[in-house]
């Protein structure tokens, strides 16, 4: 993801910048590879680059903090042990951020599993207000908006306020009964545009659920290009803001007043922001279809949660 990330630097960033490169210490040989390609690629806005195996250097005085570094799965590992060795990463990257970062840094956290990752590092960085910690799954949201659009025979950009609800993971539910579809001149519900009320109730959502799966199967290798895009995305809106009467989605910290969502999880929901703060988009309907699908998402994460912050403890 990294190395995709930078060669979309130039299309992402606007002010100039300096990136401090985290690795584990047996990667920083690797790291300087990196670096060097950096430098080939003469970025215009790109005015130093600090590799290093030290959080105390890599927090340091940060705005943006993107965590892409989580612990992958390994042949035998069990689930626990891998959310062990996770919480243990994020536990200890969000207490150094509490230390070093400004507090007004916003974090965004890439690794899985993502949303409960995010979780942890803002629980570890108490002194970092919760809304300034998300995760992504705006990959999810590009996806199910380019399906939609791949069926209509429009580009991605007609199409607009797909939702993802939930965890990035396949209980995640892509919802497109507030999705507008821009076709001949004309905006219509993504129902009418699409006419296939089976398939945006089954395949389409399938699809998108699956969709990690399904490029990892192909590719041998994880979603690097699209989950490097969807990043600047991510970033991109939070600092600019979102276009006007559209929305995107990103998991954020639910307080329990959104959408009957239960607190203290880190959920994705529809957003709009401006000036650096998001909102929940609210007063959405929510059909008994789509209610058992967010709950069942919902259900997932505080299973996850649960045994997660038991560990923080230990
Ligand atoms: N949320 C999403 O939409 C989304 C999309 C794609 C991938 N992902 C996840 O993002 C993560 C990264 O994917 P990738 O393809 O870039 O993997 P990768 O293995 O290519 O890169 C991960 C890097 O993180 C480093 N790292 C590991 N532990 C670290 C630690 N404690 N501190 C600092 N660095 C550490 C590794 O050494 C490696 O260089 C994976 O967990 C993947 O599942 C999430
Ligand atoms: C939530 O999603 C992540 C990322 O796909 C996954 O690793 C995790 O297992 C999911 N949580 C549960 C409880 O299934
Ligand atoms: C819809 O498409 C037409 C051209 O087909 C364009 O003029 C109009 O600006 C589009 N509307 C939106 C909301 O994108
Ligand atoms: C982050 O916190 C600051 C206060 O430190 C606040 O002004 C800002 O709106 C928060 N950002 C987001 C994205 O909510």
């Amino acid at each position: 993801i990294c190395s995709s990330f930078f060669s979309l630097l130039k299309r992402c960033t606007w002010l100039p910048i300096i990136l401090l490169l985290l690795d584990i210490t047996p990667m920083l040989p690797v790291l300087e590879g990196v670096v060097m390609e950096l430098q080939d690629c003469s970025l215009p806005l790109l005015r130093d680059i600090v590799p290093t195996d030290k959080e105390e250097v890599a927090f340091k005085d940060l705005d943006v903090a993107i965590l892409v570094g989580s612990m992958p799965r390994k042949e035998g590992m069990e689930r626990k042990d891998l959310l062990k060795a996770n919480v243990n990463i994020f536990k200890s990257q969000g207490a150094a951020l509490d230390k070093y970062a400004k507090k007004t840094v916003k974090v965004l956290v890439v690794g899985n599993p993502a949303n409960t990752n995010c979780l942890i590092t803002a629980k570890s960085a108490p002194s970092i207000p919760k809304e300034n910690f998300s995760c992504l799954t705006r990959l999810d949201h590009n996806r199910a908006r380019s399906q939609v659009a791949i069926r209509c025979g429009v580009p991605a950009t007609q199409v607009t306020n797909v939702i993802i609800w939930g965890n990035h993971s396949s209980t995640q539910y892509p919802d497109v009964h507030h999705c507008k579809v821009n076709m001949s001149g004309s905006e219509l519900a993504c129902f009418d545009a699409v006419k296939d009320d089976a398939w945006l109730k089954g395949d389409f959502i399938a699809t998108v659920q699956q969709r990690g799966a399904a490029v990892i199967k192909a590719r041998k290798l994880s979603s690097a290009m699209s989950a490097a895009k969807a990043i600047c995305d991510h970033m991109r809106d939070i600092w600019v803001g979102t276009p006007e009467g559209e929305f995107t989605s990103m998991g954020i910290y639910s307080t329990g007043n959104a959408y009957a969502v239960p607190e203290d999880l880190i959920y994705s929901f529809p957003v709009q922001i401006k000036d650096k703060t998001w909102k929940i988009v609210e007063g959405l309907a929510i059909n008994d279809f789509s209610r058992s699908k967010m709950d069942a998402t919902a259900a997932e994460l505080m299973e996850e949660r649960d045994t997660a912050v038991a560990f923080l403890g230990v």
